[in-house]
């Protein structure tokens, strides 16, 4: 539709899907996805209605965090494919006017980068300040009590030189020395390499853990800390990242990406409002969709969650522009977290409330967390912390196709299994059935797409309580209200100072579609409908 909305950038009006590549298909048998896999599936991506994929690491890499440990920023792994793969993806994401998103890990790279093996060797190797080496404290612990995310120390020891190195991940993962200019040049290049390329943007993997405290001060004790909490939960983490010159560092990226046209850059920022708002930078200068994770970690509850959308609007900063993101591979699946029925009300959620949003691959289809079997658990996060269930595995199965053999991901038995159910949870049953998951997203996104009041249009929130949330859309003359039920109850809709009529246009279900409604709306328990308003007031 041809409208004023033209006006807004690709990364504001369309969707954006995250691949977690060694999931997606597999093309040669190995049982691990690939480049040429992802190339098979571009027009079922496509078709869903998707502008943006990003996929998560695709660079050589020993693996120990499957791809965010990299040992090469300028190359594709052999798992993955090569080069010329690469390229033909590319070539074949543009063809379909889609766009390519990559994932970029500036803050730490491999234990065998070639950088890092040079760090290591001697105290005065040219790259030892490359890295984050230290002394140890006079009775020779840690020099200060940093935590790892993954537990334990965030220092190692390194008994050849006889200094400790930080890692924020695992110990294979060092951290990068972003106050050398030499560090901030050569991952600058990294950046210029992938846009000469001709990508469309990065994902900027934890970029507040950039800059630390200049001073390497302790984090302070956390009084809320309770055992049984991951250990880098014992203090609180205000000195270990987000330190005061990270934003320079985000400029930097800002300016770059600039000379190349029409690019995008996420953070990836796991932080309070307050400070995650300083991403987008001064004017704007900064990341353009510094990442919202607020859906990820507040409870599934009406009022909650409708004050901390008002609250996130509210914080914008002016032209700031709002995203948001129901799942990735770091986090438990939303079928999981809420149920299969929520989960429908959380996909309309995510594709109307105002900002990109982003899609985990596999929600579409209502994926949820699979169990592995502790035997066959390969994230470190999960490994180094048994006892906590922090695996992130199960959100990280592989995509479930078909009811053929292993879900028609692979022929071979892939790195990671499948549920039981994926003979009734797959693509090609649900692209069969009018109620499915995939038609409900089909169905969410088309609309969206050409609605511009709801891919573009105003915020404004309506009524919330302990069950529903409501709001409206608005672009010209075109207004729609959103309203949700978060329960698994039936419940009216009839706030005391809001006096509307319309049309039920779009429903979780789609039997009230087409309804005409006014000033009142019966909702089922798990129901949410997208009311188009007769007269905006
Ligand atoms: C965030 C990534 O999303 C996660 O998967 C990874 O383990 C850490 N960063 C370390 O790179």
């Amino acid at each position: 539709m041809k409208t004023e909305s033209n006006k807004y950038l690709w990364w504001q009006q369309g969707i954006i899907y995250q691949i977690y590549p060694r999931s997606y298909q597999d093309s040669n048998a190995d049982g691990v996805g690939d480049l040429k896999g992802i190339i098979s599936r571009l027009d079922y991506i496509k078709e869903l209605g998707i502008k943006a994929i990003w996929v998560s690491p695709v660079f050589p890499s020993p693996m120990a965090d499957f791809g965010y440990d990299i040992s090469d920023y300028k190359n594709i792994h052999p798992l993955f494919g090569n080069l010329n793969d690469f390229d033909q993806l590319l070539q074949e994401v543009h063809a379909r006017d889609m766009k390519l998103i990559l994932d970029f890990v500036p803050n730490h790279s491999s234990d065998q980068h070639p950088w890092f093996i040079e760090s290591r060797s001697s105290r005065n190797n040219p790259k030892r300040d490359w890295y984050i080496w230290k002394d140890p404290k006079p009775d020779g612990s840690e020099p200060n009590n940093w935590q790892s995310m993954f537990g334990g120390s965030a220092w190692q020891w390194d008994g050849n030189t006889s200094q400790y190195y930080y890692h924020s991940f695992l110990k294979e993962q060092p951290d990068l020395n972003w106050r050398n200019p030499d560090v901030q040049y050569a991952m600058l290049d990294v950046m210029r390499f992938w846009f000469n390329k001709g990508i469309d943007g990065f994902r900027i993997d934890v970029l507040w853990h950039l800059m630390k405290d200049p001073e390497f001060r302790d984090n302070p004790v956390n009084p809320d800390y309770r055992p049984g909490q991951p250990s880098f939960n014992k203090y609180i983490q205000v000195n270990n990242s987000d330190g005061p010159d990270v934003l320079e560092v985000v400029r930097r990226m800002r300016m770059l990406t600039n000379v190349h046209k029409d690019r995008v850059l996420i953070g990836e920022i796991y932080l309070p409002l307050d400070k995650l708002m300083k991403y987008y930078g001064q004017h704007n200068k900064g990341v353009h969709l510094p990442f919202n994770f607020l859906l990820l970690s507040l409870p599934w509850e009406a009022d909650k969650i409708a004050a901390s959308i008002t609250q996130y609007e509210a914080a914008l900063p002016p032209n700031g522009w709002p995203n948001w993101v129901l799942g990735n591979h770091d986090q438990v699946r939303i079928a999981s977290r809420v149920g299969l029925a929520q989960a429908r009300i959380a996909a309309m959620l995510l594709l109307t409330l105002r900002g990109t949003p982003t899609i985990y691959y596999g929600d579409e289809i209502g994926m949820h967390d699979v169990p592995i079997p502790e035997e066959e658990v390969q994230d470190p996060q999960g490994l180094n912390m048994p006892e906590l269930n922090v695996s992130r595995d199960p959100a990280r199965t592989p995509m479930q196709w078909s009811e053929y053999r292993y879900a028609g991901f692979s022929p071979h038995k892939p790195w990671l299994r499948l549920p039981d159910n994926y003979k009734r949870l797959n693509v090609s049953v649900q692209e069969g059935r009018r109620l499915s998951m995939l038609n409900l997203y089909k169905r969410l996104i088309s609309f969206r797409q050409k609605e511009p009041a709801l891919m573009v249009g105003s915020y404004t929130q309506v009524y919330a309580d302990k069950q529903q949330l409501a709001f409206l859309r608005t672009y010209g003359k075109t207004q729609f209200l959103v309203v949700l039920n978060l329960t698994h109850r039936p419940c009216y809709f009839k706030p005391k100072d809001f006096r509307f009529s319309g049309k039920i246009e779009l429903a979780t279900y789609p039997e009230p579609e087409g309804k005409m409604v006014k000033n009142v709306i019966n909702l089922s328990g798990d129901e949410g409908v997208i009311v188009r308003l007769h007269d905006a007031r």
